[in-house]
């Protein structure tokens, strides 16, 4: 058996037409695995899907939106009849919102925690009984190091990833005896669109640069191997999990 290979599996990547989402969708499909990208704009989806599918990869889109019920549930049905199997889901898709606390509306909050957090759980809901009938089932989400430490503005991002983190601990207890394991993975600082901003601010990039061991903001491909780690034969006995890929920052006091 080879311990990373992902080939016949089928797997289902949210928030996959950009960012981490693509790079852990390469590199689910380079380990084998036929990859379903999910978005909600058709054409950066397709373009995304495209670009995978030049360099020989077996991919296909799957456009919705994770924070609607229907369109979730129609999406994951539809991976299932075409595929007879999904055995795979990497629950990425997520948004950010930054305000003082005294800016802060409840409209805000709701469209944050519902992107984050409570597709995943809805998300985990319609894949796992597939994932039981075929005896296989990997579940991984994308939290942040703001599972673990807290930042100033973003509060609804920092509530939703650190109840990410502990979704990610109750549902590896439920689904652990149908061979089900639910991991997740805490990225760092990544250069990706949504810190476009951050990282327009040279001042700003070179403080947090100073507060990581590995010095250097991480290239998306950099969760690629966590993704494929964890969605393989390799991780078959990790469940409950939080893999944090920050290059340090939070597990060294630099100075
Ligand atoms: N970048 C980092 O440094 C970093 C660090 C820690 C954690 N993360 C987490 O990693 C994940 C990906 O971040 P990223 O930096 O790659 O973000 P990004 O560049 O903004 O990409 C977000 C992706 O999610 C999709 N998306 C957003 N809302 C969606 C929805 N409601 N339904 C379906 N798809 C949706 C977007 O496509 P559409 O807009 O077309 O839907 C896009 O493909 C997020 O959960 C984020 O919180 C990122």
């Amino acid at each position: 058996m080879q311990l990373f290979s992902l080939k016949g599996r089928t797997a289902l990547v949210t928030g996959a037409s950009r960012g981490l989402g693509f790079a852990m969708a390469q590199a689910l499909a380079e380990a084998g695995a036929h990859v379903m990208l999910n978005g909600r704009d058709a054409r950066t989806l397709g373009g995304a899907v495209d670009r995978l599918a030049d360099k020989g990869l077996s991919v296909g889109a799957a456009r919705f939106d994770v924070t609607v019920a229907a369109e979730r549930e129609a999406g994951v049905a539809q991976i299932l009849a075409e595929r007879g199997r999904l055995d795979i889901l990497v629950g990425n898709a997520g948004v950010q919102h930054r305000s003082p606390l005294a800016e802060w509306r409840e409209e805000e909050w709701a469209r944050v925690v519902d992107a984050n957090l409570t597709s995943c759980f809805f998300l985990a809901k319609a894949v796992a009984p597939a994932m039981r009938d075929n005896g296989y089932g990997r579940i991984v989400f994308t939290t942040s190091i703001t599972g673990i430490i807290g930042r100033e503005t973003i509060h609804a991002y920092v509530a939703s990833k650190t109840g990410l983190a502990g979704l990610t601990r109750s549902l590896a207890a439920e689904l652990g005896r149908d061979a089900i394991t639910v991991n997740s993975i805490a990225p760092g600082y990544f250069k990706t669109e949504m810190n476009e901003r951050l990282l327009a601010d040279t001042a700003f990039v070179e403080k947090i640069n100073s507060r990581i061991a590995l010095r250097r903001w991480a290239e998306p491909r950099e969760l690629g191997g966590a993704a494929v780690f964890l969605a393989s034969e390799a991780a078959a006995y990790v469940t409950g999990h939080q893999l944090v890929v920050d290059g340090g920052m939070t597990s060294t006091l630099t100075m």
